[in-house]
């Protein structure tokens, strides 16, 4: 059973989570090119609604993007292992800097971790 992260941190606490994480994309050589420039603002929205749907908020992302098969949504994007280690680099980052509760973060990046680990995508 997971902790109903969504009534702990809120809709605020996810926005933090994303916006800390996207700060950091631009300046960062393996991500920056990957994501769509200028499109960042987007971007953000689109993992800040996912992860509130996901962690028991409203399901904004489903309504507005369908079923997530984020697996297949990646196969455009070249993620490697590298790739996968810097993403959970800047997330583990964001996750500090949100200061969300520690069994909050520590949770959340255990998830993280194994469905970035999904995403690889060549070798
Ligand atoms: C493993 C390293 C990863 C890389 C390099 C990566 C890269 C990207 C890129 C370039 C996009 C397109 C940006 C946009 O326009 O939305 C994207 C979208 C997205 N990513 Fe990732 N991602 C990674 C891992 C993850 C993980 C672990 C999650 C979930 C916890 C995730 C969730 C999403 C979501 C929800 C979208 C929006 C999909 C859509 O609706 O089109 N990503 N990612």
């Amino acid at each position: 059973m997971e902790p109903d992260i969504y009534a702990i941190v809120g809709e605020e606490g996810f926005a933090r989570l994303t916006r800390a994480f996207y700060a950091q994309v631009p300046g960062d050589e393996i991500l920056g090119p990957m994501y769509p420039a200028g499109g960042l603002a987007d971007a953000e929205q689109r993992l800040r609604d996912f992860l509130i749907g996901r962690f028991g908020g409203p399901p904004r992302y489903i309504e507005q993007r369908g079923h997530p098969r984020l697996r297949m949504r990646h196969m455009p994007f070249p993620i490697d292992r590298r790739a996968r280690d810097r993403w959970m680099q800047l997330m583990t980052k964001a996750v500090e800097e949100a200061a969300l509760p520690q069994e909050v973060g520590a949770f959340l990046l255990r998830f993280f971790s194994g469905t970035a680990t999904f995403m690889i995508n060549r070798p």
